[in-house]
């Protein structure tokens, strides 16, 4: 079965920021792994192109909204490309085929009798793109998220009939998988057995947004407009656009990867719009937390932005992603803290994994030439093996349920306990001894068959830490999977060991980022 993960569909408002990085460097991870379990991975990702938020925004540049699109579009995949994200698929809400898809999928739900006309009233934020909760004698209220004014609307729009599926919908997310993590499912929870109201699904002020087929005048809204992108990017390698094919290509999602706050479109108006047309429902929804930047929320106003581009140039993909997935509880909110980012890579991936690597293999070199040295003494490996397999069952065990944290603990505490090891083996003392040859080459194939194994737990993390790392070991085959690499005793002593170089360079503070 098709392993398929979704990032959202960012808005092409502006340029990839921290937030929809973080997302897919997770994203990215997951995907990596399941690749590395022998899955086949669908990674979709792409980008939300329509509603006023966006028309808004070409209008300010004085630039047409397509030009407009096209080019943030381009930027968002130049990005991914820049930071090796494996994404296999792209979506464009402005394709021509995700248009005949949503016109496919309104013709369904047409035909469920689930789409009414109305009357929608109320204050809306464009930031959003949502209707807020907000009473109409209200006198001019602002978003909470967006600090900008709401705008008041009163028009004709097409509704969908959401409250029909109340019942299906209070079933869904009181199922313990559905809503991940736990924490959030409660929100929903309340929201929903508030009682569920129609949704307006089309406008009849923005232009910018795809025609509704049989009602001039009206564009599809573009939260409508962009959940079905996930389908049309499950389509992608589909000749034919055709919502039958979807079983075929990896339809359901396994899991969509979102931030909280866009929870309730994800795990209530989605899985409905879903049912209505007869389409399977996703198995999961995540929603991870939002980051700050030392300790208070960025924005543009604060000037306290965060580009991921100039991190990215300053210190390298590894040492990003590594302080993303291992310092930042997935699910919870995180700060990202210049200071502790530095200290926390220099920690753990030059000292302790670095070093270890380091000075084995120097004196790997020293003492036993070019090759990795052999394991003639099996007492200690026996331990070794058996504390590896309990750290390689926790490993995959946390990594499955997203806690990147708890994971990422485990390759750290391999690191240590192979320190420990070492010093207390003391090879530099015991090779002076007498036919110690023995011993102290099993003691250093020890050491370097545990960071052979860490090198290939940090292959979804940190790729190419893990590639650089497995190079030192003589390792160059290019690895897809981890059958047959991730149990002990398979580093082979035939193995040439190249002039060992550090796989990582300590980071410095960089204050101007
Ligand atoms: N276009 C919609 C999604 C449609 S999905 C069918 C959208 N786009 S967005 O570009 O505004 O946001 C994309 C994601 O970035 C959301 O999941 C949002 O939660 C996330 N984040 C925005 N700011 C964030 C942080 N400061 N931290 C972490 N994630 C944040 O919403």
């Amino acid at each position: 079965m098709t392993f398929t993960i979704t990032t959202p569909l960012y808005y092409v408002n502006d340029k990839p920021h921290l937030g929809s990085t973080y997302t897919t460097i997770a994203c990215d991870a997951i995907a990596r792994f399941y690749r590395l379990e022998n899955n086949e991975v669908l990674f979709i990702t792409g980008v939300d192109e329509h509603g006023q938020k966006i028309q808004r925004t070409s209008e300010s540049k004085n630039i047409d909204p397509k030009l407009h699109c096209d080019q943030i579009s381009d930027f968002y995949l130049k990005s991914w490309e820049n930071w090796s994200i494996t994404n296999n698929s792209f979506i464009r809400t402005t394709s021509k085929r995700h248009q005949f898809l949503v016109n496919q999928f309104f013709h369904r739900v047409c035909n469920s009798g689930d789409i009414e006309i109305g009357r929608q009233k109320g204050w809306y934020c464009v930031g959003c793109e949502e209707f807020k909760e907000t009473s109409e004698e209200e006198n001019s209220p602002e978003c909470p998220i967006h600090l900008r004014k709401l705008e008041w609307r009163d028009e004709e729009n097409l509704f969908f009939r959401l409250s029909k599926y109340q019942k299906q919908i209070e079933d869904l997310i009181k199922n313990d998988n559905f809503i991940q993590p736990k924490s959030r499912r409660n929100e929903i929870i309340k929201f929903v057995e508030s009682g569920l109201k129609d949704f307006s699904i089309s406008r009849i002020n923005v232009e910018w947004g795809i025609p509704v087929p049989g009602y001039p005048g009206h564009t599809f809204y573009v939260w409508f407009d962009a959940l079905l992108g996930y389908l049309s990017g499950t389509l992608e390698k589909s000749k034919e656009v055709n919502l039958d094919k979807l079983p075929d290509f990896g339809w359901p999602a396994s899991v969509h990867v979102i931030g909280k706050d866009i929870l309730r479109f994800h795990a209530v108006y989605w899985p409905a719009m879903l049912l209505s047309a007869g389409v399977d429902l996703p198995l999961q929804v995540f929603g991870h937390g939002f980051l700050t930047r030392e300790g208070q929320k960025m924005g543009k106003s604060i000037g306290n932005v965060l580009d991921p581009q100039k991190l990215l140039e300053v210190y390298g993909i590894d040492s990003i992603r590594w302080y993303l997935l291992r310092d930042i509880e997935f699910g919870q909110d995180g700060d990202f803290q210049n200071k502790r980012f530095v200290e926390i890579v220099n920690n753990d991936l030059s000292n302790t994994i670095g070093n270890l690597l380091n000075r084995t293999i120097s004196m790997s070199k020293k003492w036993f030439g070019n090759t990795v040295p052999e394991c003639t003494d099996h007492q200690d490996s026996e331990k070794f093996e058996t504390m590896i397999n309990e750290s390689i069952d926790k490993y995959k065990m946390n990594f499955r349920i997203f806690n990147f944290k708890k994971a990422t603990e485990e390759i750290m505490l391999l690191a240590t306990k192979a320190n420990v090891y070492l010093n207390e083996k003391e090879p530099w003392k015991t090779i002076k001894e007498d036919d110690s040859q023995a011993i102290v080459s099993s003691t250093l194939y020890n050491v370097l068959e545990t960071t052979r194994i860490i090198g290939y737990l940090l292959k979804p993390i940190t790729p190419d830490l893990s590639d650089r790392i497995l190079y030192q070991l003589g390792i160059n085959s290019h690895c897809d999977s981890w059958i047959d690499n991730l149990s002990w005793g398979k580093l082979d002593p035939k193995n040439k060991i190249p002039d060992p170089k550090p796989v990582m360079n300590r980071l410095e503070i960089i204050d101007e980022l």
